[in-house]
């Protein structure tokens, strides 16, 4: 197995990872694009971090015009191996109240305008998106949210809208009465590319708003939700610090079959 690399995607209101120490930046060309902004690359106790904010630094990329393939890209050339994603969501339910992190473990995917491959024309793959998070990956996570004190939950679905603008009051019931958990607008398609490019992912969904079906709380608004991530941003720092303290120096196989999602995957080869 490799050396494990630990890439961490900040979201809105996660533009910088305190902690790290000898930290560099690097601009990662990518075949694909540009990517989002320039990697920082330093180490948290022995482990090796590559941190990445997702809208770029000052929240300048929408998420429909973030070009996910080029930050996967980018972060696999860096050589990282498994991915956090620390991403603001809102939330279906009483009990998932903001600042809480909802470790999920399923996406539903509702973009649609999107470049949500690395195959076509020509290279044809289907990965596995079974199970998209990395279970292992995930235990760590909790395992540090506990140490650290951090309210959380594991496991949960995550829907992943378009954006930018937040959901009518008709989809956010239905979204609800579907039994999706936490709505965002990044984790797809960034999920299927790292599964793709074989890179474990889990995500960090951090609790900021109940979107708008809650009759009790207004309607999500810009800065009701800026507020509270910069309370998250704070515990998902120690997080991630926590967890870097116990990271495993080469890479552990993926229960779920990440680390050779290209190896069982459907491949249609080239024509020679
Ligand atoms: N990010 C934070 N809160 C959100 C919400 N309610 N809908 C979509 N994305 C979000």
């Amino acid at each position: 197995m490799a050396k494990a690399v630990l890439g961490v995607i900040g979201g809105s209101g996660v533009y910088d990872l305190p902690g790290m120490e000898d930290v560099r930046e690097e601009h990662i060309a990518s075949p694909w694009g540009e990517p989002s902004d320039a990697l920082r690359f330093g180490r948290i106790g022995q482990t090796q971090i590559v941190f990445l904010p997702r809208h770029g630094r000052g929240h300048k990329v929408s998420p429909s015009d973030i070009n996910y393939r080029a930050n996967i890209d980018a972060m696999k050339r860096a050589g990282v191996t498994d991915i956090v994603s620390l991403s603001a969501c809102g939330s279906f339910r009483e009990a998932l109240h903001p600042g809480l992190f909802v470790l999920v473990d399923q996406f539903v995917d509702r973009t649609h305008k999107r470049e949500s491959s690395f195959f076509g024309k020509g290279c044809v793959a289907h990965v596995s998106m079974a199970h998209p998070v990395g279970s292992a990956l995930q235990a760590r996570l909790a395992a540090a949210a506990e140490a650290e004190g951090i309210a959380h939950v594991k496991n949960g679905t995550y829907v992943c809208m378009e954006g930018p603008q937040f959901s009518s009051y008709a989809e956010s019931v239905t979204y609800k009465n579907l039994g999706y958990d936490v709505i965002g607008m990044t984790n797809m398609p960034e999920a299927k590319l790292a599964r793709e490019a074989e890179i474990t992912y889990a995500t960090v969904a951090m609790v900021t708003d109940y979107d708008c079906w809650h009759d009790g709380h207004d309607a999500v608004d810009v800065a009701a939700v800026v507020k509270v991530l910069r309370a998250n941003a704070e515990n998902a720092a120690r997080l991630v610090a926590r967890m870097a303290r116990d990271f495993p120096t080469e890479r552990e196989p993926c229960p779920n079959g990440s680390h050779n999602a290209l190896e069982v995957a459907i491949i249609t080869a080239p024509e020679a």
